[in-house]
């Protein structure tokens, strides 16, 4: 072979071996081979060549370009074959190790109330009923025997929003109660009803225990008026005791009923349950602390409904859900419920892996 196609073997049989990766493997490819490469240019000068010289020479050639092709791609194979094996180290799963930590979420304490409420009267037969936050006036007041310049609507710091076309002012609320879907769903199902609303309420007051938003859970459970079925003021009592001896876990929580006034009950009567006032310790002490409102449906609330006060009757409560959470757990400042604050919610959130259930105490 002459000397020069033997120094370009030479050449290019070195660099490939010195190429470490694929760009400098390519750079000798094109650098040989290519439309510039050393190898074609001494191709493309093959014509000048001497007649009797012209065959060896080509011959010689060609047998170059074969030797220098195959060395080239025997060469990029092993660089794509070690590239894959460095890749194969690199990504290599240790199973031995223990998994990564989970950050799982937590059951937000409000939420986990709410499941709680379900579970409890959920046991008793009731089932959970919904209504919209944007509330008419007259599901909100008026139907619950509220009627416009009543009283009982100055307690409400009530948002009202703008009317609808063709509406008059003022009849459009955010509800400031759940009390409207007793409303709702008196009109909407014939009894006998046994339901709980909780929900989002809104009232126009914010400090330490009051949010312009909050949260409520209503019940209702209306039978008939008389009879064996007879729904009275006795089940309403036996209902609510349950009820919060359930959700504090104590089955002997004094509870204690004392005659108030809501327009939409008749009787009414707040409902206290036993503390101490000096160590904050629920279920004993010699104070009482109010938790709930609840009552017998007024008769005009049923007719408001539809149905017929001497055939139908029941009773009706209703509860602050932020108010029993704090009270429960301990939580002093109701703002913290809405801050999203991660310590927070680490320190009083709950496992989803440990569901309300009430066989399991909750
Ligand atoms: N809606 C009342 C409030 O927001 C709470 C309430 C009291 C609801 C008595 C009731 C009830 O259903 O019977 O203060």
């Amino acid at each position: 072979m002459a000397d020069d196609l033997d120094a370009l073997k030479q050449d290019t049989l070195a660099a490939l071996a010195a190429a470490s990766d694929k760009a400098a493997w390519d750079a000798v490819r094109v650098g040989t081979l290519g439309k510039s490469g050393r190898l074609t240019g001494l191709l493309k000068e093959l014509g000048k060549t001497a007649p009797e010289e012209r065959k060896a020479r080509g011959a010689a050639l060609n047998a170059l370009r074969d030797a220098l092709g195959q060395a080239i791609e025997a060469r990029g194979r092993a660089l794509d074959a070690a590239a894959l094996e460095a890749k194969l180290l690199a990504e290599r799963v240790d199973v031995t190790l223990p998994p990564p930590p989970e950050t799982a979420g937590l059951i937000h304490p409000l939420s986990r109330t709410v499941d709680e409420m379900v579970a409890i009267f959920g046991a008793m037969g009731f089932s959970v009923a919904e209504g919209p936050d944007i509330e008419t006036d007259w599901h909100n007041f008026s139907a619950l025997n509220t009627p416009a310049h009543h009283p009982a609507r100055t307690d409400h710091d009530t948002f009202y929003l703008p009317p609808l076309p063709g509406q008059g002012p003022n009849s459009r609320v955010l509800r400031t109660q759940t009390s409207g879907v007793q409303i709702r769903t008196m009109l909407g199902e014939t009894p006998p009803i046994r339901i709980i609303v909780p929900g989002r309420t809104y009232r126009a007051d914010h400090d330490a225990t009051h949010s312009p938003m909050f949260h409520q859970c209503e019940g209702l459970a209306i039978g008939p008026a008389t009879g064996p079925e007879a729904i009275t003021l006795g089940h309403l009592k036996g209902t609510v005791i349950e009820f919060l001896r359930a959700f504090f876990g104590l089955p002997s929580l004094p509870v204690r009923f004392r005659a108030s006034y809501f327009p939409f009950t008749e009787p009414s009567m707040e409902v206290d349950i036993g503390w101490s006032r000096r160590t904050g310790e629920i279920g004993g002490g010699e104070d009482w602390l109010e938790v709930l409102g609840s009552g017998m449906v007024h008769p005009r609330v049923l007719a408001n409904c539809g149905l017929d006060p001497r055939e139908w009757q029941g009773f009706a409560f209703g509860m602050g859900i932020e108010r029993l959470t704090m009270l429960k757990h301990g939580i002093p400042d109701l703002r913290s419920f809405y801050e999203s604050d991660l310590r927070w919610l680490r320190h009083y959130g709950f496992s989803a892996l440990s569901p309300a259930m009430l066989h399991e105490g909750l």
